[in-house]
């Protein structure tokens, strides 16, 4: 009969632990990215919850812009043929993923949390992300370009 309860008692603590799909509905962040290819572009939103996102347009994309997302590093970006992938910061400060060579981005998906500007990278001495478009430096994520 103890033995039953510990087994109840057991059973009762993981059903009151959330899930792991409902922390992640929860902590979800919306990324904005925008594909350019010569003269052209276009804007995709998607929420960083690991699935792949159509992107419905076939120009031959250069670069990719993601103010409000680590794309680097934590989104996949799938083309019809073999591609490197740099990572490189605009004049104005904004994130990159140069794609060469260009071609169409058929489709992207990311994975995970970042921490937007002069959010905390660290708190009480814990690691809590990458910058989402910056630098980590005094338990702060920095603009890559200082606001003038
Ligand atoms: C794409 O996003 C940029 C930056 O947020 C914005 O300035 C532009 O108006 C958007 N374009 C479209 C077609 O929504």
């Amino acid at each position: 009969m103890k033995y039953l309860t510990s087994i109840l008692a057991i059973a009762g603590l993981a059903a009151a632990a959330p899930t792991s799909s409902q922390l992640e509905e929860r902590d979800v962040q919306t990324v904005h990215l925008i594909f350019h290819g010569g003269p052209a572009s276009y804007n995709l939103t998607l929420p960083a919850d690991g699935k792949v996102y159509p992107t419905n347009n076939n120009i031959a994309v250069s670069i990719i812009d993601a103010p409000d997302y680590n794309a680097f590093q934590q989104c996949t970006f799938y083309t019809p043929g073999p591609h490197t992938l740099a990572s490189s910061i605009s004049p104005e400060g904004v994130g990159q993923v140069i794609v060469g060579p260009p071609q169409p981005v058929t489709g992207v998906s990311c994975y995970g949390m970042c921490v937007q500007t002069y959010g905390d990278c660290y708190s009480q001495g814990q690691y809590v992300g990458p910058c989402c478009n910056g630098f980590c430096a005094a338990n702060k994520c920095r603009p890559w370009v200082q606001p003038t």
